[in-house]
């Protein structure tokens, strides 16, 4: 606990070294802390906001407009979901409340179980094939609500080993 503490409050002194404390420079800070947590956690946003003077509100209105910040560790799996004006119209707006309903997750956040991650996007430039959500890379078209939650009903819950895979 104390070598964890330590070590998160020297990273925290290194990032803001790096930027000279400038609180105009609020933005790379987070990113760089994003870069080294894998997300931006509670008790480093509030040490930050703290070393830079700043309300701890104001960090999180940062995190929450960008989408490229989350407030969670990493799931398992990524889920893109487009929530563009075109995918909107064709239905991803129910998936997305679908999604999150029944997974309790909520928009760039991560399952309670941490299967995956979540994150509605505006338009991923596939219009024609709307709505469209991509998991691990892979893009899904013309999705339903009910394919939508078929595919991420049968993630797989573990990693599943490359080399075993192609073994088998
Ligand atoms: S609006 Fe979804 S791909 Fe363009």
């Amino acid at each position: 606990m104390t070598e964890k503490t330590t070590t998160r409050d020297e990273l925290i002194e290194d990032i803001i070294d790096r930027y000279d404390g400038e609180t105009g420079m609020l933005i790379p800070m987070m990113q760089d802390l994003q870069t080294e947590c894998g997300y931006l956690p509670a008790d480093e946003l509030r040490r930050l906001a703290e070393r830079l003077d700043l309300p701890v509100s104001r960090l999180y209105a940062v995190a929450t407009f960008y989408s490229s910040f989350r407030l969670a560790p990493k799931g398992l799996h990524e889920v893109t979901l487009c929530i563009g004006t075109v995918c909107y119209l064709k239905g991803a707006g129910r998936i997305s409340e679908a999604i999150c309903s029944e997974f309790q997750v909520e928009p760039g956040g991560t399952t309670p179980d941490g299967l995956f991650s979540y994150l509605p996007v505006n338009c991923v430039g596939a219009c024609a094939l709307a709505p469209v959500m991509i998991v691990d890379g892979e893009y899904h078209d013309g999705v339903s609500v009910d394919a939508a939650m078929e595919i991420l009903r049968t993630l797989p819950a573990e990693e599943i080993d490359s080399e075993q895979e192609a073994q088998t």
